[in-house]
């Protein structure tokens, strides 16, 4: 049967080679992915792509990597189900169908020329990332820059050769928790709430990202709003279990809002009311 192609519909796969497969963790690979057109992915740091195997299923994933690469794109995948497992199954030179970007992405003309504050629990670096890389290559539109990154353990450290850098640059105060330490670890051991605290920052300067694990948030939020942030300037990014990703079928509704259309990214302010929502 010929495939039929709706010129302009927006659920128009574009195919994606693998130009580049590494492993980061045990349950983690990055992958560096270009379209086959040569046209590049557009997007703002937070939003996100969904990616599809044929005959097998598709999946929203966070656009790691810097919106101002114009060379190739990355996401970061955990395994853990049919799709993502299936992807991890894949080599260099393979293609995958995407289609977005989605999403609102974080707010970055409404940040930039403030301090910025990113409070990333494990897979939550992903999408974190991306906003990292935007602050570096444009450190001048921002003020102080702390990073905060914690795992469960020293083997789920992501993106290490990079973290091990933001740890050594003068201009970003970073600094790495695990819950649990292993003999050779040196650094932090304690939640990442744990960490909070001792952030030397001024609230009204400063917005906070995060995002994490859903178990995370409603404790960071407590200390941020201990150290005095504003309810609008915390932002959280969601995840919800999608379907189209563009507003159409409702599947990850929180009241009003679409997950995959007026968030992923929301304030704290938008959601306060919303217990659903954390
Ligand atoms: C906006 C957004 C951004 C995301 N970014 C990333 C990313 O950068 N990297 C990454 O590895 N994953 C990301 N995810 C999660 C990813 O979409 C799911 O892990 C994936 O859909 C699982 O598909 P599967 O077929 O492999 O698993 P399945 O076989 O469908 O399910 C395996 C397990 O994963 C759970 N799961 C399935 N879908 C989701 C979901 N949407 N959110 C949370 N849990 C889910 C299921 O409940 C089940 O427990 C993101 C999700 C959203 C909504
Ligand atoms: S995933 Fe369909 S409305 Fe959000």
């Amino acid at each position: 049967m010929a495939q039929v192609v709706i010129k302009d519909s927006p659920y128009n796969l574009k195919k994606a080679k693998i130009l580049d497969i590494k492993p980061l963790t045990d349950k983690e690979k990055l992958f560096k992915l270009v379209f086959e057109d040569h046209t590049w992915l557009d997007f703002e740091p937070g939003q996100f792509i969904m990616v599809s195997l044929m005959g097998i299923g598709e999946i929203p994933v966070s656009i790691c990597s810097s919106p101002l690469n114009r060379h190739y794109f990355e996401i970061c995948v955990r395994a853990v189900g049919k799709v993502t497992n299936s992807l991890h199954k894949l080599n260099v030179g393979d293609i995958i169908g995407v289609r977005g970007p989605y999403g609102n992405g974080f707010p970055i003309k409404i940040i930039e020329g403030h301090d910025l504050l990113i409070i990333a629990g494990g897979l939550g670096l992903a999408p974190l990332r991306s906003l990292i890389l935007y602050a570096i290559d444009n450190r001048r539109d921002f003020g102080e820059i702390h990073i905060l990154f914690g795992c469960k353990t020293p083997g789920e450290l992501l993106f290490e050769d990079e973290i091990e850098e933001w740890g050594k640059r003068l201009d970003i105060h970073f600094a790495c928790t695990v819950d649990r330490a292993d003999p050779d670890w040196k650094g932090n051991v304690g939640l990442i709430t744990s960490l909070i605290p001792g952030v030397d920052i001024d609230p009204l300067r400063t917005y906070a990202a995060v995002v994490g694990p859903p178990v995370m948030y409603k404790f960071v939020i407590k200390e941020l709003l201990a150290k005095g942030l504003p309810v609008d300037q915390i932002l959280l990014s969601f995840e919800r279990h999608m379907k189209c990703g563009m507003g159409k079928c409702g599947r990850c509704q929180i009241q009003n809002l679409y997950c995959c259309k007026d968030g992923p990214v929301f304030t704290f302010k938008e959601i306060m009311d919303m217990a659903e929502a954390l």
